[in-house]
């Protein structure tokens, strides 16, 4: 059992860096399209099998030190009550969206076990199979939020925002309701063998500080509370988050996932001593000539020396239009020039 990604996690010694890419399953991988062409993308997360076999294919291709669940956030919605679509093109589609306390009171917590019971088969599939830690994860609740308001992706979050402002209550119920959710879907899957969970905190960056710790951080700091009981690593991801830095802090995460838009440096000194970070490089850095590849990969390399502990990741998730070969390169680069 390859344990770096654990060890560096919880700040201890590692021969080497260890590495995994956000979405590292996906539609860049060619045997995943091979799986895509025969079943919609909805079906492929509820097929326990087949979740599992898209699980171990970047494992097997990249020779990354973690494994990810294939799922996606929005199965949490679903399992709430609320309809979702994937088309392929334009993204999520969540319905009706959650604008009135009437639609917030007829939202459901779910049992994992009877709602989702497909994320525990493939991960008790996984789990006898893999030879690196499995890591489990759910969207944070401000990132559910805002699918479950807006019904489907934004660009501006207006009407999560105007529910904010407007009707601070209720956006509250609503984020209470799904925080009761999540904590519940986390702890099933740690209890069905996920080793280490990460909280998606995706669109937390649109919200200034005042804004975010207030309608935000309570919801991370008691999820992540709550979830420390069942004594896994918890890693919390925010895109953009180098303006709440000093708030996230206070959340309770062991690892804090850092995009590219902020230096590691800063990222780290922001945070203080108390956290391993997981990042930070530019999905699009995979397009660079190799050596400006390997450049990058070290300059972040040294910087990461500074935390408590390292984890090498993509700021955020892998565009599907990069190149297989490019992503075995970087994870050899992470292995080879972090080498102890
Ligand atoms: O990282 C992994 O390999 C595990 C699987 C995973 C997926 N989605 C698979 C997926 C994870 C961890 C997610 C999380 C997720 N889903 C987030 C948070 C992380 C992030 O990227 O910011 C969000 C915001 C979603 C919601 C979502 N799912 C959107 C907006 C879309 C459409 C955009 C797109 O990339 O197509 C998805 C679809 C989705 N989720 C795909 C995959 C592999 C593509 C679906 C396909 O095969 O057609």
């Amino acid at each position: 059992m390859n344990d770096t990604f654990l060890k560096a996690c919880r700040g201890e010694e590692v021969p080497y860096t260890p590495v995994w890419i956000m979405r590292q399953a996906g539609r860049y991988l060619p045997e995943y399209q091979a799986v895509r062409a025969n079943v919609d993308f909805l079906t492929l997360c509820k097929t326990p099998e087949l979740a599992a076999k898209v699980t171990i294919q970047p494992v097997e291709r990249l020779g990354v030190d973690a494994a990810i669940l294939f799922s996606d956030i929005l199965v949490v919605p679903e399992a709430m009550g609320m309809r979702l679509e994937f088309s392929d093109k334009g993204g999520p589609v969540l319905g009706e969206p959650v604008r009135t306390k009437a639609a917030v009171d007829r939202l459901t917590l779910p049992d994992t076990e009877d709602s989702m019971p497909f994320v525990i088969e493939a991960i008790k599939i996984l789990r006898s199979e893999l030879k690196v830690p499995l890591i489990g994860f759910s969207g944070a609740p401000f990132t559910l939020a805002t699918y479950m308001i807006e019904g489907g992706g934004s660009k501006t979050f207006l009407h999560t925002k105007k529910m904010m402002f407007q009707n601070p209550g209720l956006f509250h119920l609503l984020m209470d309701k799904i925080t009761l959710s999540v904590i519940a879907y986390l702890s099933s899957q740690i209890r069905a063998g996920a080793q280490a969970v990460q909280l998606f905190d995706t669109w937390a960056g649109v919200l200034g500080p005042e804004d975010y710790k207030e309608f935000v951080l309570p919801y991370v700091k008691r999820t992540l509370a709550e979830l420390r009981k069942e004594g896994v690593p918890m890693i919390y991801f925010v895109n953009d988050c180098a303006a709440l830095l000093k708030e996230i802090r206070k959340t309770g995460a062991d690892v804090v996932g850092v995009d590219w838009r902020i230096d590691l440096k800063d990222a780290i000194k922001g945070l203080g001593k108390k956290f391993a970070v997981q990042g930070n490089l530019d999905p699009c850095a995979l397009f660079l000539p190799p050596e400006k590849l390997e450049d990058k990969v070290k300059a972040i390399l040294a910087k990461g020396e500074s935390a408590k502990g390292h984890i090498f990741n993509l700021g955020h998730g892998i565009l599907p239009e990069s190149q297989v070969e490019n992503a075995i390169a970087l994870v050899e680069a992470v292995h080879r020039f972090s080498e102890r």
